[in-house]
């Protein structure tokens, strides 16, 4: 039998499609396999970064990714702190964020996606970024990852009604790829300002990327997991507590056990 191309070219999008290819970045294909790796860089000896000025590094130093658009300059990082800043309220911060051009995400992503619960919860959790259904919704965490999170927050007596959620970055990767340090660095200043201006008392990070990010920790999350972090929130200092994101958790389920701990602190900490 002659194989019929036109099948067989949208079985291959079908698959690339399940596999979370959504967005065509250039007009040639890159074979990525053939781009030389470098060696990971040695395990830092330094646990915690200064505050802000090397996370600006961290962002500048990144290496460009092969086929995508330039990278952004450390201005547009400036600008999005001058917009951050300008807000004077969550609902200011959404729409300033809904009109900033400097995350070249947002025009790969369905619509941005800023937070759900509420604003005026004690707790507030920040994941990573969204992802398919989240970008579908334009709410964080209603995707399977999202399920097993309200199933761990109810197992504590939380609910959306009782916790605020936010992403460090609002607009889905391309292919639900991890966002670029740039691209975190660009966001960053809004979910600082998300988190000031939501002014909760605990601050919950799930997984490392968030940790790293909000609390300039090198560690990765199996180490900071569980542990209480000072964190200035303006001129205010609450607490923050890093503990593993559920998309991890679903993966590795045995894990669910040190979450549940976790969840347990938060409730003590809240009830102290
Ligand atoms: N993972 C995240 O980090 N955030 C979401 O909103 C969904 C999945």
């Amino acid at each position: 039998m002659t194989p019929d191309p036109t099948k067989a070219a949208r079985e291959l999008l079908g698959f690339y499609l399940e596999s979370g290819v959504d967005a065509l970045v250039d007009e040639a294909p890159v074979d990525r396999f053939a781009d030389e790796i470098p060696p990971p860089a040695p395990a830092p000896r330094v646990e915690r970064t200064a505050p802000s000025a090397p996370r600006m590094q961290a962002a500048s130093q990144a290496a460009p990714l092969v086929g995508t658009a330039p990278a952004a300059p450390d201005a547009a990082i400036m600008s999005a702190r001058a917009a951050a800043k300008s807000a004077g309220s969550l609902e200011e911060l959404r729409d300033i964020l809904k009109g900033f051009e400097g995350c070249a995400l947002r025009g790969t992503a369905k619509q941005m996606v800023f937070a759900d619960g509420n604003p005026q919860a004690r707790v507030m959790l920040v994941g990573e970024a969204p992802g398919r259904d989240e970008d579908i919704e334009g709410l964080p965490f209603v995707g399977r990852s999202g399920k097993l999170l309200d199933l761990m927050l109810a197992a504590v007596s939380l609910d959306r009604t009782s916790v605020y959620i936010a992403n460090i970055v609002p607009w889905r990767p391309p292919g639900n790829r991890t966002p670029t340090p740039q691209e975190s660095q660009i966001c960053l200043p809004f979910v600082l300002r998300q988190i000031e201006l939501a002014n909760p008392d605990i601050l919950v990070c799930l997984g490392g990327p968030s940790a790293q990010t909000l609390l300039g920790l090198r560690d990765g999350i199996t180490k900071t997991r569980g542990r209480w972090f000072p964190f200035q929130n303006g001129a205010r200092e609450i607490k923050a507590l890093p503990t593993f994101h559920p998309a991890f958790l679903l993966r590795s389920p045995l894990q669910k056990r040190y979450a549940w701990k976790d969840f347990l602190a938060i409730k003590q900490a809240l009830n102290g």
